[in-house]
């Protein structure tokens, strides 16, 4: 048995019960080593608060989400009506309903500003590569757990959404019905889709959300934080082997973020009070139509989050299959002719790219969209190797590499507008430029994050006292 740690026997009462506590359970030594002597950079900015911001919202819907369960009805009979029940009879019910739907929203929000922040200051790069690969897994884990959520109140759009990326898995090659089969467990979206998506909604993907968020923590602490001038605090240490750029983050970034945690629950209120279905983005207007499986709506739209995707879907048709096919010819021959590399790796290049369009001739461009919405989550993951710039920190790299990233940013948003209209001619000519623009982006990183005139990396980091 472990030695046991005594105290004064004049100690204060909460000194004796905390050293009961830590001589059983390493209570003060987790508090320590996560909050009182986790050193984090003193130059952290207001975009650093979204984690934490992130965390809050997490707790939300798992709260509100437990009384939700409380009074609804996972069964195609009772769904929608049990919804109806909640907001209208059950006590405060239509508030933990709301705070629950614009909770989805605002988890997204803060998640892409998070997400993008980590682009900003080159949070993904070495050593915090395990830090984003988790944060990669957490995201599509949301993505998931919104996709089953969307489900529930059975209503037109829930049941419409559920049935188009249902059947999107039937565009796999060879294996597609069965899957697109055992996803509905039904030839249609019904009864035992609505059981099979409660499940998933309620414990299997949560569970796997919060135990990701913890190791997405434990590696942050493992590393340590970056911060917004990209340098590693750690490199300079003081005697005692305190970073001489690092704080405690409690009580300093506890406070910080209290504050922050404040200014978003008075936005959120406002939004749950005054427009909870802020113009039909966060709870569209057909969904509160029940479900109907005889009526299909005249424009089926996914909830705002998904639609940039939604719109990469939609962009590849056979038109952009062909582009494609043109891009990969052209990058095979300018490799062929330019590339550094023997007879071989050319030889290697042709029949790779020849075989590339052979498939994308060969199988459907709705299986293609596919495999770019999918890929347009996944490329996330490789993005530790794909920026080959010499600094982490927007700061220090060249002034245009900003417009790159604007411009990005812009079409992401173009991609999410578009995304949730009605398909249009010159809509899908703009989705497709965003598409390739998005792709580009990412594909022609290792090439253009290296370009240009950078600015020399401070020793320590910027900070000046408020
Ligand atoms: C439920 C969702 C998430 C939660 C609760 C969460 C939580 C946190 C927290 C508390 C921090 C430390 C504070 C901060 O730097 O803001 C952090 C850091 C970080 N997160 Fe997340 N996160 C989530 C999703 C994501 C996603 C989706 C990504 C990326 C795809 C990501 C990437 C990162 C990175 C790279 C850092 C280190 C940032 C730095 O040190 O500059 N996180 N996360």
């Amino acid at each position: 048995m472990a030695e046991f740690t005594q105290v004064s026997a004049d100690a204060p009462i909460a000194t004796k019960f905390m050293n009961w506590v830590d001589n059983r359970f390493p209570a003060t030594k987790l508090f320590k080593e996560h909050m009182s002597e986790y050193y984090a950079p003193k130059n952290f900015n207001f975009w650093y608060v979204f984690g934490s911001l992130a965390m809050l919202v997490l707790a939300i819907q798992i709260v509100t989400g437990i009384f939700l369960t409380m009074h609804y009805k996972p069964d195609a009979a009772l769904a929608f009506a049990s919804v109806e029940y909640i907001m209208r009879d059950v006590p405060w019910g239509w508030l933990m309903r709301y705070m629950h739907s614009t909770g989805a929203s605002a988890f997204f929000i803060v998640v892409y500003l998070h997400i993008f922040r980590g682009l900003l200051y080159g949070s993904y790069r070495k050593p915090r590569e395990l830090v984003w690969i988790l944060g990669c897994v957490i995201f599509l884990c949301m993505m998931a757990e919104a996709f089953f959520g969307y489900l529930l109140p059975w209503g037109q759009m829930s049941y419409w959404g559920a049935q188009v990326i249902v059947n999107l898995f039937a565009a796999v090659p060879f294996i597609g019905e069965e899957l697109a089969l055992l996803i509905r467990g039904d030839y249609v979206v019904g009864d035992a889709t609505l059981n099979r998506f409660f499940a998933f909604h309620v414990i299997v993907v949560p569970l796997v959300l919060l135990g990701v968020v913890v190791l997405h923590i434990i590696a942050l602490h493992q590393v340590g934080s970056n911060n917004p001038d990209g340098v590693e605090i750690k490199a300079k240490k003081d005697a005692k082997g305190v970073p001489l750029d690092g704080i405690p983050f409690h009580p300093y970034y506890t406070v910080h973020d209290i504050y922050a945690v404040s200014v978003f629950l008075l936005l959120f209120a406002a939004v749950i009070f005054f427009a909870p279905e802020f113009g039909g983005y966060f709870l569209e207007y057909n969904n509160f139509i029940p479900a109907d499986s005889m009526k299909t709506p005249a424009h089926i739209a996914p909830v705002w989050y998904f639609t940039p995707y939604y719109s990469m879907l939609r962009a590849t048709n056979d038109q952009m299959i062909n582009v494609l096919a043109v891009m990969i010819a052209l990058a095979a021959a300018l490799g062929v002719l330019k590339g550094r590399f023997g007879v071989g790796g050319k030889l290697a290049v042709l029949v790779g790219a020849l075989v590339t369009v052979a498939l994308l001739k060969t199988f459907d461009a709705k299986f293609w969209g596919v495999v770019v919405m999918g890929g347009a989550v996944i490329i996330l993951f490789f993005l530790p190797w794909l920026d080959h710039s010499p600094v982490k920190s927007i700061r220090y790299r060249p002034s245009w590499h900003r417009y790159v990233y604007g411009v990005f940013v812009f079409f992401f948003l173009v991609l999410g507008y578009l995304g949730a209209q009605a398909p249009s001619d010159i809509g899908n000519y703009v989705s497709q430029v965003g598409t390739l623009l998005y792709f580009g982006f990412f594909l022609l990183m290792p090439w253009w994050s290296s370009l240009g005139k950078f600015k020399p990396v401070p020793e320590r980091v910027n900070f000046a006292a408020h």
